[in-house]
């Protein structure tokens, strides 16, 4: 292992790369890299990077968001099949059907979503700016929020505002957490404050002391001292081991995303050595998308 990470900084030097790291990527990844983030963070910090290589480290609409707006640096997701489940729950076609039949519907896209999608869409979001996205829509105009039906909710619901959602949703986050384990947590660690992502189904985050980002998460975690945390493992594990003193609850062990897991130590290596795999995007499509990921970053500058 030891050889491997020297080899990895030794590469990264030479061939002047840089690598991001989900937050919820594995600990020893984030240790690695050379910025952590949530998916905004990162889409912010793809636009700042001047180098040759960006070594994306999550999944792959983060990655391809990486590529559209720095078209200029080689941008490589070591596992070629890390994608997201809940991305490929719309497609382009199903959206410009959907904006046939509502001509009028302004489409928020959640950055979970192909190019395609993004390209179709009037302006994306991030779980940390979704409230923002929606309060900057004229209150008169129908919205269309795709594909996560929770987010779309909770950012609504903030807003006092009525949004159509697609019925699109992270497995994880929908599936791994129930009330009763709430509950449970709450009674055995009454003087935790419960942290949610707004992934999660609305029977949890209503319950939620915090719902947030997984960077307003990491934000929180420097203040407070005892934590339920309702999102991917990858997070808890990293706090649990910056802040060894806290007491930090991982409301469930099943919340474990398989695709922000398939990148290993090994997979890096292989991708600054050989240039793997390198992330391409039309440049048509690319051209478009562009516009809704750039009026979002406006909002968030
Ligand atoms: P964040 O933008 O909050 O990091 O969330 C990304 C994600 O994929 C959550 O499942
Ligand atoms: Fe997609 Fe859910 Fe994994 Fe996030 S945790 S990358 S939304 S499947």
């Amino acid at each position: 292992m030891q050889n491997m990470l020297e080899e990895i900084r030794e590469l990264r030097r030479r061939k002047n790369a840089v690598i991001l790291a989900h937050n919820y990527q594995p600990t020893e990844i984030i240790e690695l890299a050379d910025y952590m983030g949530d998916s905004l963070q990162l889409a912010l910090k793809a636009t700042e990077i001047s180098a040759d290589i960006l070594v994306f480290c999550g999944v792959r609409f983060m990655a391809e968001t990486a590529a559209i707006l720095n078209p200029a640096t080689k941008v490589l997701l070591p596992a070629q099949d890390a994608g997201c489940p809940m991305a490929d729950m719309i497609t382009a076609e199903d959206l410009i059907s959907y904006k046939q039949e509502h001509p009028d519907t302004v489409v928020v896209c959640y950055v979970n979503s192909s190019v395609e999608v993004k390209a179709e869409s009037d302006i994306c979001c991030t779980s940390a700016n979704a409230v923002q996205v929606l309060a900057s829509i004229p209150k008169d105009k129908e919205i269309l929020f795709v594909p996560d039906r929770n987010l779309g909710s909770w950012a609504a619901k903030q807003l006092g505002r009525t949004v159509h959602t697609w019925q699109g949703f992270c497995p994880i986050h929908q599936h791994a957490f129930d009330v009763t384990q709430v509950e449970e947590m709450r009674s055995r660690y009454p003087d935790h404050l419960l942290f949610a992502h707004p992934e999660c189904d609305a029977s949890i985050t209503d319950l939620a002391d915090e719902v947030m980002s997984t960077g307003g998460m990491l934000k929180r975690a420097a203040e407070v001292d005892k934590m339920i945390i309702a999102t991917e493992k990858g997070l808890p594990d990293y706090l649990k081991k910056i802040y060894p003193q806290k007491s930090i609850v991982h409301l469930s062990p099943k919340a474990v995303c398989k695709d922000m897991k398939k990148i290993t130590i090994s997979h890096i290596l292989n991708a600054l050595r050989h240039e793997q795999h390198e992330v391409k995007v039309d440049a048509d499509i690319a051209a478009r998308a562009i516009n809704s990921l750039n009026r979002m970053l406006e909002l968030s500058r």
